[in-house]
């Protein structure tokens, strides 16, 4: 069998009856929009994460739009976030015509300088938005002093870590609002798209309630531009099924990516652990020299491998408007041209695993 780079198939012929089952409950109850099974997941999901309030959602672009809604980001409005990251965070900002400004990354964690966010902030500011790159949370406590010294509010994507710790608390309850993904590969992922965002305040529950649901608390009466944001019946079942392993699952990822740091980091750059994280390895991803020419020597020992992101924000078409240039973001610029992803799922093999580290010792040698 290939080495899969993420091994949804395993996963699932694991959990099938459950899943069937569950999904089969949903089919006989004809109930296929919100409904029971949603409701569960909303209340599952806030425990899990030690947050108030869990509201689930189409996807987590979608979580991060209504984030930014509910809290009346309109535009000219300023956001701060990073250029290394998945364009959703970047694009929704965009979308309501307010204005992504960029901040570089920490060469290690590879989120966002916490050092270099206050420079960036004026009268236009309204909030920052960290990205829990890969599976691990930036400095929260200092980016959420920074805010509240200034007024303004922490979104944090943490569409990659859902189930990662800072300072022992969840990722999605660090800051005012926490929003995440249920795209199929991510670490907790469905069978479609899905997402959820998280929250203390009730009275911002109440609002992006609305907002998911096309503005509306009573049916057919708006009081607030909304959007259809719902998440599914059949995606909350398997996410309820899902989340019941999930912790038994991050400890697998844990257990490779320990592995892959034992045998790789002395001919490559392994993930660092920032001091008050944990990680949940949404991906798994190494710095070489040469990456591309690195990539293509991998293939032919069958290792497949991705790019999590080739471009930082400020340099994509979509964003020229904004008049960044080349060498704006040093430190993003230089590791999008360095990073690469490894095979990784709670259900990497050992055998699989070994044949990535030899593949990559002998390149290497
Ligand atoms: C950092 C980040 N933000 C946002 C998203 C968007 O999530 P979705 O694909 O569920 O819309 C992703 C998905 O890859 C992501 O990695």
């Amino acid at each position: 069998m290939p080495i899969p780079f993420i091994d949804l198939k395993s996963q699932y012929d694991l959990y099938k009856n459950e899943i069937l089952h569950e999904i089969n409950k949903v089919l006989d109850s004809s109930q296929f929009i919100m409904g029971s099974q949603v409701d569960v997941l909303e209340q599952s999901l806030a425990k899990y994460v030690q947050a108030k309030y869990s509201i689930a959602c189409s996807s987590g672009t979608d979580a991060l739009l209504v984030a930014l809604l509910a809290l009346d980001i309109k535009k000219d409005d300023e956001i701060i976030t990073t250029p290394f990251t998945f364009i959703a965070t970047a694009e929704v900002i965009s979308l309501l015509g307010a204005k992504p400004v960029f901040v570089d990354i920490d060469e290690n964690t590879y989120n966002i300088d916490e050092n270099k966010i206050e420079e960036k902030i004026n009268h236009k500011t309204k909030a920052i938005m960290p990205v829990s790159l890969y599976g691990q949370c930036s400095n929260m406590d200092k980016i959420n002093e920074i805010a509240s010294k200034h007024g303004i509010f922490v979104i944090e994507d943490g569409a990659q870590s859902f189930g990662a710790t800072y300072k022992g608390k969840k990722s999605c309850a660090l800051s005012q609002i926490g929003c995440t993904s249920f795209f199929p590969s991510k670490p907790l992922g469905c069978y479609g798209d899905g997402g959820a965002i998280f929250c203390d305040d009730e009275k911002l529950m109440k609002k992006i309630k609305m907002i998911i649901n096309h503005g509306q608390e009573q049916r057919y009466k708006h009081d607030v531009v909304g959007i259809n944001g719902r998440l599914d019946a059949l995606q909350a079942a398997v996410l309820n099924v899902k989340l019941k392993y999930f912790d038994q699952e991050l400890k697998k990822r844990q257990e490779i990516a320990k592995r892959y740091d034992e045998n790789l980091q002395d001919i490559v750059q392994t993930p660092i652990l920032g001091e008050d994280n944990t990680h949940v390895y949404a991906q798994y991803t190494i710095q070489v020299d040469n990456r591309d020419e690195f990539c293509d020597n991998l293939k032919q020992f069958n290792i497949p491998t991705a790019v999590h992101y080739p471009i930082p924000l400020h340099l994509q078409n979509v964003f020229k408007y904004l008049g960044y240039k080349k060498g704006d973001f040093p430190i993003s610029e230089k590791i999008a041209n360095r990073v690469l992803s490894l095979p990784m799922s709670p259900f990497l093999t050992k055998e699989h695993q070994d044949l990535v580290i030899e593949a990559i010792r002998k390149v290497l040698s």
